[in-house]
């Protein structure tokens, strides 16, 4: 039997990796799958490792409030180090862009361990856009042996960077897996009342009848180049939508780090039609998706969950570096200047035709099998 070590930090890689450690654990025995998590997240990692019923066998529990770039990297390296010595994995596994993710890989090249890479070759080619994301996956892909592409885009641009073509495989991305098979779970009228009456229960929202006039706008963000001036004008533009348009009801689960907090309850607290919540669970935050009327956010995977639910993304970015849902027409940059983000909001909130466009249900990020087909690719190499 070979050994895999898996290791992921945040809320994004848990929920991307959980299905290939699900297929993983329900395979053929050829793997003895680890798993490690830094806990660059605390509560936000829990959740999804709660959901997907993941208990890892190792926690190095690095989150410090506030934390900066330096803490991350120098926690995790160190501490993967002693896994990594005590483990002996024949290949370790590491998915996106997080410094998590960038640590485990350097600290397994310096031990000489083979890597695989889910979710690569995603580019903006601009350093600092979104930061320190752009810089922590162009460094994987340079110390990566098996690299996971989730489009034929991706693939192109590790083609383009000299990787070998053989190195590099097409999979789809494993957040559709977890996407379909959590909206799946969803489609009955039992979950339905069980989501709405957690909703209700908890922050006494109701969601809007099919009947209703009214209409959900989902809002997150959390992006580091967004901190300061951007949260702000984001913030302003929220409020000034929620004033000039009562019929809309803002939702808003706040992701826990400080520099996000602050603006969002100073300038945002105390509005009547915008509820400020903790970050959601996966399942509810996938019920949210699904009632939502549009979706503003800088998040990366909810850019590639929303087209698959149909629902129009304005992303309050510059840069993306996922620009397949751009080309199908479900997602639109906007950046985050106030005026950009209230006039193309209000567009799609008053012009059916634009609207039309946008909601059409298409899934350029995958087909819900990208787990097997990695578990498939690293079963026949190993
Ligand atoms: C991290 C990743 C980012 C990813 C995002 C997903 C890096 C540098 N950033 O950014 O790529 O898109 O996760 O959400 O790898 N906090 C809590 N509890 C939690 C999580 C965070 O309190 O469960 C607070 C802490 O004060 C923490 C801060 O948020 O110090 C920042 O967390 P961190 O992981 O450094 O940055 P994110 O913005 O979450
Ligand atoms: N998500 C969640 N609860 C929330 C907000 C988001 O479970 O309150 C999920 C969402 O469905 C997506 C992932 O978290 O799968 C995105 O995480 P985030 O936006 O933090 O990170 P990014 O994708 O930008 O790296």
């Amino acid at each position: 039997m070979r050994k895999l070590l898996i290791v992921f930090g945040t809320r994004p890689e848990a929920i991307k990796l959980a299905p290939v450690i699900h297929k993983l654990r329900s395979g053929n025995g050829h793997w003895n799958s680890v798993v490690c998590v830094t806990a660059q997240h605390r509560q936000m990692l829990d959740q999804v490792l709660k959901i997907f019923k993941i208990s890892p066998q190792h926690d190095l529990d690095l989150m410090k409030k506030n934390q900066d770039l330096f803490d991350i990297t120098s926690g995790a390296l160190s501490g993967l180090r002693d896994i990594m010595l005590e483990e002996k994995p024949d290949l370790i596994m590491v998915q996106g862009d997080t410094t998590t993710a960038f640590a485990a890989g350097l600290a397994a090249y310096y031990l000489k361990i083979p890597i695989a890479h889910v979710e690569a070759g995603l580019r903006t080619y601009d350093k600092y856009s979104p930061f320190p994301e752009e810089m922590n996956r162009h460094l994987l892909s340079v110390l990566t042996d098996y690299h996971f592409a989730p489009t034929e885009w991706s693939k192109s641009n590790l083609k383009k960077e000299g990787i070998q073509e053989e190195r590099i495989w097409v999979t789809g991305n494993t957040v559709i897996d977890a996407l379909f098979y959590t909206v799946n779970r969803q489609n009955d009228r039992e979950n339905t009342d069980r989501f709405q009456s957690f909703f209700r229960e908890r922050w006494n929202i109701d969601m809007p009848g099919k009947s209703s006039s009214e209409k959900l706008l989902l809002v997150t963000g959390h992006r580091r180049e967004n901190f300061g001036e951007g949260f702000k004008n984001i913030c302003s533009a929220l409020k000034e939508i929620a004033q000039v348009r009562k019929d809309v009801r803002i939702i808003y689960p706040v992701h826990l780090n400080p520099n996000v907090q602050k603006p969002v309850n100073e300038i945002l607290k105390g509005i009547p039609n915008i509820y400020l919540i903790d970050p959601l669970e996966y399942e509810p935050f996938i019920f949210l998706m699904n009632q939502s009327y549009l979706i503003l956010t800088d998040s990366g995977g909810v850019q590639e969950e929303a087209p698959s639910l149909g629902k129009p993304v304005l992303v309050m970015r510059t840069t993306t570096e996922r620009p397949e849902g751009i080309e199908a027409g479900i997602v639109k940059l906007v950046g985050t200047d106030k005026e950009a983000i209230v006039k193309n909001t209000l567009n799609l909130l008053d012009d059916p035709s634009i609207y039309d466009k946008m909601s059409k249900a298409i899934n350029p990020y995958g087909d819900g099998r990208a787990a097997e087909r990695i578990v498939e690719i690293i079963d026949s190499i190993y």
